[in-house]
């Protein structure tokens, strides 16, 4: 994750200014997100026969029809155009199987953040293939060539993206604790929900940990209320995100412990390093739900 750039000493003073500066990391050199995303790009790996089953359910409509696809959270590097090609590419297998004369054309829709570094994915993506309803072979990644054309759509999937009724999948990978908002009880010094300065509910106790969970269930329901009048009917959605095995907000294990403890000690240093301001800090956070 990318801190500001520029003023060292940022106090982020709303939610939605936060939203348009939060991003994973940019470019393409060692440090970017594009270099360190190779967790999720496993993870996704290992999740493929669930996706597959999930889009052998999506209706298939005449290919005179566009299929449209759409990563929510997709971030800047090869994942989001790994997953998004797979999805392509069975559904391509899946007109060929079903009799109908062609494959439709495909569109992807890459959204995230407006901080997100959509030059860099951009420049990531292959040459659009030639496409055309019937033109299988064309229409495969293995040929080097997109078999979709791209755009990118930047916003906050908490909100509308895009039109209604305009998306055949969604999908949407290790993006989704990430929270609209912090819940402003846990700033509050005298509720019992304060979280002590804290980025994240390591350690923190039953009513702070509450008051994230209610937090995640708003903006769950608000994504999904979003989704439900963009999606075409007999559309899918496939949704991974980072979870707990526990109630026990001290009881993190596994990724939870990188993010509840290591995370906060690297963002206590930018602090007393003056890299960023406390203010900054107390606004970023993320919970596992
Ligand atoms: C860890 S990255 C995951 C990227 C990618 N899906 C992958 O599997 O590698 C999480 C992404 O979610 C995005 N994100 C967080 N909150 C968001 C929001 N409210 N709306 C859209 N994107 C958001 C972040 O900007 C980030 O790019």
């Amino acid at each position: 994750m990318a801190p500001p750039s520029g003023d060292s000493n940022v106090v982020v003073s709303s939610n939605v200014k936060l939203e348009r500066l939060l991003s994973m990391k940019g470019g393409k050199d060692e440090a970017s997100y594009a270099n360190n995303s190779q967790a999720q790009a496993k993870h996704a790996r290992s999740m493929l026969h669930l996706l597959k089953e999930t889009l052998d359910g999506v209706e298939l409509s005449m290919p005179e029809t566009p299929f449209v696809v759409a990563d929510l959270g997709c971030s800047s590097g090869n994942n989001t155009i790994f997953i998004v090609n797979v999805i392509i590419e069975h559904i391509t297998k899946r007109y060929e199987a079903s009799g109908y004369s062609g494959v439709p054309e495909f569109s992807a829709f890459f959204a995230d953040l407006p901080s997100n570094d959509f030059n860099t994915l951009f420049q990531l993506l292959p040459p659009l293939a030639n496409q055309g309803v019937g033109s299988m072979e064309e229409c495969l990644a293995s040929t080097g060539h997109r078999p979709f054309f791209a755009a990118g759509v930047p916003g906050s999937f908490y909100r509308r993206l895009f039109p209604a009724k305009s998306i055949d999948v969604f999908y949407s990978a290790f993006s989704l604790h990430w929270l609209s908002q912090v819940p402003e009880i846990v700033l509050d010094k005298s509720s019992m929900a304060y979280n002590k300065g804290k980025i994240f509910i390591h350690g923190a106790n039953k009513t702070a940990a509450n008051a994230y969970r209610k937090q995640f269930q708003t903006d769950l329901a608000g994504f999904l209320k979003m989704r439900s009048k963009e999606m075409k009917k007999g559309g899918s959605m496939f949704i991974a995100l980072l979870g707990r095995t526990s109630e026990d907000p001290t009881d993190q294990g596994g990724a939870g412990l990188l993010f509840g403890t290591h995370f906060q000690d690297a963002w206590d240093d930018l602090v007393q390093e003056v890299i960023i301001s406390y203010g900054f800090m107390i606004r970023l956070h993320i919970v596992f739900p």
